[in-house]
């Protein structure tokens, strides 16, 4: 099948956060490019960010970036690479302050300055009491970024493909990647993009769960890309539970609540998080408050006819507080919980919110592939930022605010050095003669297979799958029914049909595609959970119950082929200063 082909300099994946920071990076240094997005880019997830991003400014109380590099490390336990933490707090400032200039319209103090809050794991002087570092629009801070990078990125030229899905990589025998094939939604018809560099930038994969915070839109499509192109997942066992989803619902209740003073409670009325961790109380990093809250639900002091989530309380703010700073969290509970905040607490229970893993990159955001002994070789062609890519800033645990953080910072820094390398040598390779012929290949199935099995039900069963298998708390033997169960459902994944196709419609080829991937990433998830025997940051074990930095202190890397895994070490050195060496964490 001859298809269209198009060329661009640059062609990103995603119109997230991070996808639009490095797209408007390469428009404005004048390079033709363009961005793919399953949904119109105002629309991808970063919209639903809500408490703020992270950047020492100093504006309510003193602040360092060495303060926000020690609490990133020890959020992480340890698992983060210090070179790429300390590059990404040091640029945290300049970000936020370009986002400022961009037009992005944060919330104010008298004195005109940013307005920041507290936040989980961020405090003053390495841990001694919690700092105001989260730069807020209200409790709707990746709205405000989000529509103020569209804009941008429209002066610039950057050219949209609205509801377009990327298939594959095209790669050349030398390991280079030219670019993708990839589906217009509306009419099916699916057209090869030749481009120099490939950004991926399609964010998280949350959806591999029954219970999460994340879009529909989140089925790690970029994930799937990449390692069905050979390239290993690293750090997969690490999910986030975001402390507080409404109860039942899963709708994300910003930590900017207790960052303003909000606070959990069990069915006794104990402020329950004095016990767990008496410096930072609700404000402990999110694996810790998770856990605790867990740890009260199984010890009977949950809250309603099951006992089976805690309250979030806030009416003591006040409703002029919760009106200005909070509104988005009043329309949501009232909503999604029946609750009005000024007078009720939230009902709220940890819910799936982030993957700390993903594609290996540097710095740069270049794709890097370790290849043993201590060498590893950049794919040439390939960048990954943002949720997508693991650089590795979050280690086992992420600090919230350090996401949509991590979307400008290394979104910037791969526009940067996507610019240069084109700039250095804009001569693009011939593409293979057979570059569409795996993504059409499964296409193909899909549009003549007629007996395969329901996308509905292998979805449902892949996320009941991970849901009981890897939760909060993980045994080995849990972890090793569910590898059996998960690697059943990702083969059925691959022989889905779409029955009755004049009665369907067009949208369900995509969600075919999209279950491919999501099973892919289930399978990386249960796989590296069941290998990884200690328990650090939000993997943790109730048969390994501590950290094992002997043994453990290294990154995982999980290959599609064959379903193995491999390690590399942790880079422990920063790029000028000392190394925060491991020890016991507690808040
Ligand atoms: O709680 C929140 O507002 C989420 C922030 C984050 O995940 O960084």
């Amino acid at each position: 099948m001859a298809l269209v082909r198009r060329q661009f300099d640059a062609i990103v994946v995603g119109g997230g956060g991070s996808g639009l920071r490095c797209s408007l990076q390469l428009a404005e240094a004048g390079l033709k490019v363009a961005v793919f997005s399953k949904v119109f880019p105002t629309r991808s997830h970063t919209v639903a960010a809500q408490g703020g991003i992270g950047a020492s400014l100093g504006n309510m109380s003193e602040d360092s970036w060495l303060w926000h590099m020690y609490d990133t490390i020890k959020g992480s336990d340890y698992l983060g690479d210090q070179d790429a933490i300390e590059f990404m707090c040091r640029e945290a400032a300049k970000c936020v302050y370009e986002l400022e200039h961009f037009g992005m319209p944060f919330d104010r103090n008298p004195d005109g300055t940013i307005y920041q809050r507290p936040f989980g794991g961020h405090s003053q002087n390495f841990g001694e009491k919690p700092v105001h570092r989260s730069c807020a629009a209200a409790d709707r801070t990746g709205h405000a970024m989000l529509h103020t990078l569209y804009q941008r990125n429209v002066r610039a030229n950057c050219q949209f493909f609205v509801e377009w899905m990327a298939l594959d990589l095209i790669k050349d025998q030398e390991g280079r990647i030219l670019g993708v094939v990839a589906l217009e939604m509306e009419t099916g018809e699916p057209m090869i993009f030749q481009a120099k560099a490939t950004v991926l930038a399609t964010g998280g994969a949350g959806r591999i769960f029954q219970s999460s915070t994340n879009a529909f839109i989140n089925t790690g499509d970029g994930l799937g890309m990449a390692a069905r192109a050979g390239i290993p997942l690293e750090d997969m066992e690490f999910w986030q539970f975001h402390p507080t989803g409404v109860a039942g619902a899963g709708v994300l209740i910003t930590e900017g609540v207790r960052g303003e003073g909000g606070y959990l409670l069990n069915s006794e009325g104990e402020r329950f998080m004095e016990r767990y961790a008496p410096t930072m109380k609700d404000l402990a990093s999110r694996d810790v408050v998770s856990r605790s809250m867990d740890q009260e639900i199984k010890e009977g002091r949950g809250v309603g006819p099951e006992k089976d989530h805690v309250l979030l309380k806030l009416d003591h703010l006040g409703a002029e507080t919760i009106n200005k700073r909070l509104p988005g969290i009043r329309e949501i509970a009232m909503k999604f919980a029946n609750v009005d905040v000024t007078k009720q607490p939230i009902p709220v229970v940890p819910t799936c919110h982030y993957m700390m893993g993903g594609v290996p990159t540097n710095v740069h955001g270049q794709v890097v592939v370790p290849q043993g002994d201590n060498h590893s070789a950049v794919v040439p062609g390939l960048y990954a930022v943002g949720e997508v890519a693991c650089v590795s800033v979050h280690g086992a645990n992420r600090l919230g605010t350090n996401s949509l953080l991590d979307l400008v910072v290394f979104g910037r820094a791969a526009g940067n050095h996507v610019t240069k390398f084109i700039q250095d040598d804009p001569k693009q390779p011939d593409l293979p003669k057979d570059a569409a012929d795996f993504a059409l290949a499964r296409l193909a199935r899909l549009d003549t297979t007629v007996t395969g099995e329901s996308v509905s039900e292998v979805g449902a069963a892949m996320r009941k799958t991970v849901q009981v298998h890897s939760g909060v708390f993980r045994t080995g033997s849990l972890l090793a029914e569910g590898v059996a169960k998960i690697r059943e459902i990702a083969a059925r994944s691959r022989n889905t049909a779409i029955k009755d196709r004049s009665k369907t419609f067009n949208t369900a080829r995509i969600e075919a595609l999209e279950l491919e991937n999501l099973a892919i990433i289930a399978e990386s998830t249960l796989v590296s959970g069941e290998a990884r025997q200690e328990s650090r940051g939000a993997h943790s074990r109730e048969d390994f119950k501590d950290r094992d930095d002997k043994n453990w202190l290294k990154h995982s890397l999980w290959y599609m082929d064959g379903s193995r895994m491999a390690y590399k070490p942790v880079n422990l050195k920063p790029l000028t200063v000392e190394s925060f060496e491991p020890k016991v964490r507690s808040y």
